[in-house]
C-alpha cells in the first residue's frame, strides 16, 4: 500500500476535528474546530448540523495542508462522534428539519415519563441496554417529529432520515443528495433504544412504540468496512470511509481495550467509564448501561457495559463561560492548587439529572457546604474533585457487576492533562491511574477500525503494540481519609435530588 495514512474525523460535543495518523498511531497533522452550543430554553442544547458540516470539511483541509499531504496519501477515513445527538434532514434536499438535538438536552422528559406509565423505564432495557432516559436519541427523533411543523407527514412519506451525527458527517461525506450513503455502525445505533442488542437490527414494535417510520433509520453496519468512498467534490474525493465507532467505544479501541475485561475512562465534557465484556452481553444490575463496544466486518460483536457521566469538563467550561471565575480551562489547576483541600465543598453537577450509577431525571445541579471560609479555590478543586468522585461511583458500579475489581484505570481525554486531578483520582478510587502516550485515543480508534478495514493494519495486534504507557499515578491517601470524602460525596449527592417540581 502506497498510502503512508489515515484521517479520522472525530466529531464531538464542543468541536469537530480531523486527526492524521501514520502506522504507529502518532500524529501527523491536526485541524479542528468549534460550534456554536445553542441554548434555546433551561435543559435545551443544540447544534447546527450544516455548521458541523461545514467545519468538518475545512477540518479536513486543514489537516491535510499543514502536512502538505493530498488524498493520494490517505488509505481509509474513519469518522467518531458525539453519540445520541440527533440529527434528522430532508433527504432530497439535504436541509435539516430542526438543529440536532443534543445528547445532554432534556426536554423530552414527558416524552420518557409517557412510554415509561407502561412497564416503567426499563421497559425495553432487556432489549436495548438502556433505560428510558432523555440522553438516548430515540426520544429526540419523536421530539422533533411530534413538533416541528410537516414533520411526521414528510417521515410519513420516507423523506425524512435520521442520523446520529456520525451518519450525517457519512451521508454528506460520500454526496448528500448525490446518492450520499446513509448507515450508521452498531455503536452509534446501540445508543438509540431502538437496536436489538442480540440481533444487532432495528426493532420494529419499539420503533412504532415511539411512532418512528423505520425508513428514517440508517442500514446498520459494522464498525470496520468500507461504507463507501468520499464524493468527487470533496478534497478526499475516492478515498474510503472505513470505520465509525461512537466516541466513547472508538476511545476504547484507541486503548487497545480489545479484550473481555478491560476498560478506559475518557475525561471530556463528560466522563464515559466502558468496560469491555467481550462476545457476551451483561446486564447490570448497579446502574450500568449495556451497550456494543465494536463490531469488526463479519465477526461477532463485542459487548461492554457503560457508566456514563454528563457533566465533568463541560462543569469546568461552566465555571469559565457562565461564572467568568477562570479565564481558560487550565486555569482551574492552578487556582485548585492555590488551597490546601476543598474547605469542606461539593459540587453535584447534575445539569442534566444524574446519570450512571443513579439515572435522576429530577436531579439538579448543588453546591453544598458553603461557609464564610470558602473562596474560589475551593469552588474550582470542588468542581474538580467532582470528576473523580463521580467516577468512583461508575467504578464501583463495574467491579459490582463484573465481580473482579479493576486493577488500575486506563484514562485519556483533554482532563487527563491535569496531574492535580489524575492525583485526586487515584487517591479516590484506591487503583493506579494510566495515562498513553497518545491521549487523543478517541480519534485513534476510528482511524484503527477504518484502517483495519483497508489492510494498513493487518490486525488487532499491530494496533494493541502501538500502545505505550506515559504515565501512572499511584494512590497516596490513606483509606480512612478516602471513605470520609466518599461519605460526604454521597451525602452531598443527596441533596442534589428530588429538586424538579
Ligand atoms: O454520550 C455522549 C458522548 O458520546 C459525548 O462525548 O466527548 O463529545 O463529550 P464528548
Amino acid at each position: 500500500m502506497s498510502e503512508q495514512y489515515v484521517i479520522a474525523i472525530d466529531q464531538g460535543t464542543t468541536s469537530t476535528r480531523a486527526i492524521v495518523f501514520d502506522h504507529s498511531g502518532s500524529i501527523v497533522s491536526t485541524g479542528q474546530l468549534e460550534h456554536e452550543q445553542i441554548f434555546p430554553q433551561a435543559g435545551w442544547v443544540e447544534h447546527n448540523p450544516k455548521e458541523i458540516w461545514d467545519n468538518t470539511r475545512e477540518v479536513i483541509g486543514q489537516a491535510l495542508s499543514k502536512a502538505n499531504l493530498t488524498r493520494h496519501d490517505i488509505a481509509a477515513v474513519g469518522i467518531t462522534n458525539q453519540r445520541e445527538t440527533a440529527v434528522v434532514w430532508d433527504k432530497n434536499t439535504g436541509e435539516p428539519v430542526y438543529n440536532a438535538i443534543v445528547w445532554q438536552d432534556t426536554r423530552t422528559q414527558s416524552i420518557v415519563d409517557e412510554l415509561a406509565k407502561d412497564g416503567g423505564v426499563e421497559r425495553f432495557k432487556q432489549k436495548v441496554g438502556l433505560p428510558l432516559a432523555t440522553y438516548f436519541s430515540g426520544t429526540k427523533i419523536k421530539w422533533i417529529l411530534d413538533n416541528v411543523d410537516g414533520a411526521r407527514a414528510k417521515a410519513e412519506a420516507g423523506d425524512l432520515l435520521f442520523g446520529n451525527t456520525d451518519a450525517w458527517v457519512l451521508w454528506n461525506l460520500t454526496g448528500g443528495t448525490d446518492g450520499g450513503v446513509h448507515a450508521t455502525d452498531v455503536t452509534n445505533a446501540s445508543r438509540t433504544m431502538f437496536m436489538d442488542l442480540e440481533t444487532l437490527a432495528w426493532d420494529q414494535s419499539i420503533l412504532d412504540a415511539f411512532g418512528v417510520p423505520a425508513s428514517m433509520m440508517p442500514a446498520i453496519k459494522s464498525s470496520s468496512e468500507t461504507y463507501g468512498t468520499v464524493h468527487t467534490s470533496q478534497l478526499l474525493r475516492e478515498v474510503p470511509v472505513a470505520g465509525i465507532l461512537g466516541d466513547q467505544q472508538a476511545a476504547t479501541f484507541g486503548q487497545a481495550a480489545f479484550d473481555a475485561g478491560e476498560a478506559k475512562n475518557t475525561y471530556g465534557t463528560g466522563c464515559f467509564l466502558i468496560f469491555n465484556t467481550g462476545e457476551e452481553i451483561v446486564h447490570s444490575k448497579n446502574g450500568l448501561l449495556t451497550t456494543v463496544g465494536y463490531k469488526l466486518g463479519d465477526a461477532k460483536p463485542h459487548y461492554a457495559l457503560e457508566g456514563s457521566i454528563a457533566v465533568t469538563g463541560s462543569l469546568i467550561q461552566w465555571l469559565r463561560d457562565n461564572l467568568g471565575m477562570i479565564s481558560s480551562a487550565p486555569e482551574v489547576e492552578t487556582l485548585a492548587k492555590s488551597v490546601e483541600d476543598n474547605g469542606g465543598v461539593y459540587i453535584v453537577p447534575a445539569f442534566s439529572g444524574l446519570f450512571a450509577p443513579y439515572w435522576r431525571a429530577d436531579a439538579r445541579g448543588a453546591i453544598v457546604g458553603l461557609t464564610r471560609y470558602v473562596n474560589k479555590g475551593h469552588i474550582a478543586r470542588a468542581a474538580l474533585e467532582a470528576t473523580a468522585f463521580q467516577t468512583r461511583e461508575v467504578l464501583d458500579a463495574v467491579n459490582a457487576d463484573s465481580g473482579v475489581p479493576l486493577a488500575e484505570l486506563k484514562v485519556d481525554g483533554g482532563m487527563v492533562a491535569n496531574d492535580a486531578l489524575m492525583q485526586f483520582q487515584a487517591d479516590i478510587l484506591g487503583v493506579d491511574v494510566v495515562r498513553p502516550k497518545v491521549v487523543e485515543t478517541t480519534a485513534l480508534g476510528a482511524a484503527y477500525a477504518a484502517g483495519l478495514a483497508v489492510g494498513f493494519w493487518k490486525d488487532l495486534g499491530e494496533c494493541s503494540a502501538n500502545w505505550g504507557e506515559d504515565r501512572r499515578w499511584s494512590p497516596q491517601l490513606e483509606g480512612t481519609e478516602r471513605d470520609r470524602q466518599m461519605r460526604l460525596w454521597k451525602k452531598a449527592v443527596t441533596k442534589s435530588m428530588d429538586w424538579v417540581d
